[in-house]
């Protein structure tokens, strides 16, 4: 029996992915008045070896933005800009989904023409919002409206389609991090008496809609959905992580999505004293394609994947510095630093500039 690992092809949906070595998706904070650049082609056409990449959480709406200069995918003119990407993608070969999201309460009234972010619950997070004049203490959230819900999933499905004519190969759902889905989903941050609150069942609708949503658009096999069962970020945590995740990943086998990615506890979380979920309660419970993420490199990669615990493996800040990084794992040539201070905003500095194994 051959043992796979982090250069094993792999069969998703209708697709071969050349390696196991994906891309994480990363907010980089490079696309002024929200819109897609070509620098923003070169930075992904040059990470075009992973076997796929996810891009940067891209709002779905106006409502959804939650930083500065972040691309939306809600407008011709944004759709425009990832066809430059998605193209020089393409030309090199590689595969690449669009990361759809919606900030909810963890924007700023600076985002929205001065009215508050809006939320399951009005309940702001500890924390600081990111503006165009830095940061600023998070204000209390407007809840939704139950009669607003469907219109926000509306904004979901109206996204799925620009995606589909921006040239994507599919989209993943950011359904972690404690933006707007995780918001609905965690005790922390729901307090609806309504059918979006209170139960598991109920707490866990959002996600659902949206997925019924998007892939009525793609199909399951071109679809992703992102957890973070363990996370703290955002000022998240819930009651009871195992029940509420396990519900739900078990929930998502039904439409048969091109994979489950989840993000592992981060050493931030444990920090915040978050309750680890351990990876393989959602192993058990998702019978579909497990991507997993968070501080993995080769050896703990090849690990994870010949143990059977994951399909593949995405890496963030390693491919931040490392362009060229399945061919410098596959070599096992030295690793280029990332460096945070360029991690949001500015210009090829740290971004575009990393070089590729000689
Ligand atoms: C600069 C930066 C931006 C990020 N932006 C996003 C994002 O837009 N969407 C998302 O789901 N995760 C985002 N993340 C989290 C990463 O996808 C990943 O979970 C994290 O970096 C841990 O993986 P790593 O240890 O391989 O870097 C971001 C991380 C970094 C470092």
């Amino acid at each position: 029996m051959t043992t796979n690992d982090l250069f094993t092809p792999i069969e998703i949906g209708p697709y071969t992915f050349s390696n196991r070595i994906f891309m994480a998706p990363m907010t980089r904070c490079r696309a002024p008045e929200n819109i897609p650049t070509s620098l923003m082609a070169t930075y992904y056409e040059q990470r075009g070896t992973a076997g796929l990449i996810i891009t940067e959480g891209s709002q779905v709406s106006p409502q959804g933005v939650g930083y500065p200069a972040t691309p939306g995918i809600h407008s011709e003119a944004q759709v425009e800009g990832w066809k430059v990407v998605t193209n020089a993608v393409h030309e090199k070969g590689g595969h690449i989904f669009l990361q759809l999201w919606h900030t909810g309460r963890v924007s700023h009234p600076d985002h929205h023409g001065g009215e508050p972010p809006v939320a399951p619950s009005a309940i702001a997070p500890k924390g600081e919002a990111a503006t165009y004049e830095g940061m600023k203490p998070f204000v209390t959230p407007r809840a939704l409206e139950p009669d607003e819900i469907p219109g926000v999933v509306e904004q979901y499905r109206q996204a799925a389609e620009n995606a589909k004519e921006a040239g994507f190969d599919g989209v993943e759902i950011h359904g972690a991090n404690g933006y707007l889905p995780d918001q609905f989903l965690r005790d922390v941050s729901n307090k609806r008496t309504d059918a979006y609150g209170g139960s598991v069942e109920n707490r866990a609708r959002f996600h659902l809609e949206i997925t019924e949503a998007v892939t009525a658009v793609w199909g399951g096999g071109k679809v992703g959905m992102r957890l973070s069962p363990s996370g703290a970020f955002n000022d998240m945590s819930d009651s009871d992580p195992v029940t509420t995740f396990t519900y739900l990943a078990g929930e998502l086998n039904r439409f048969d999505l091109a994979y489950l990615h989840i993000v592992n506890a981060l050493e931030r979380d444990i920090r915040h004293g978050s309750t680890v979920v351990p990876p393989f309660r959602l192993r058990e419970a998702y019978k579909g394609v497990l991507l997993i993420n968070g501080g993995y490199d080769k050896t703990s990669g090849n690990e994870v994947i010949a143990g059977g615990m994951a399909d593949a493996v995405s890496f963030g800040q390693l491919y931040i510095a490392n362009p060229d990084l399945v061919k410098r794992l596959e070599t096992d040539a030295p690793l280029n630093t990332p460096d945070p201070s360029t991690f949001y905003g500015g210009g090829e500095k740290g971004y575009t500039d990393y070089p590729f194994q000689e």
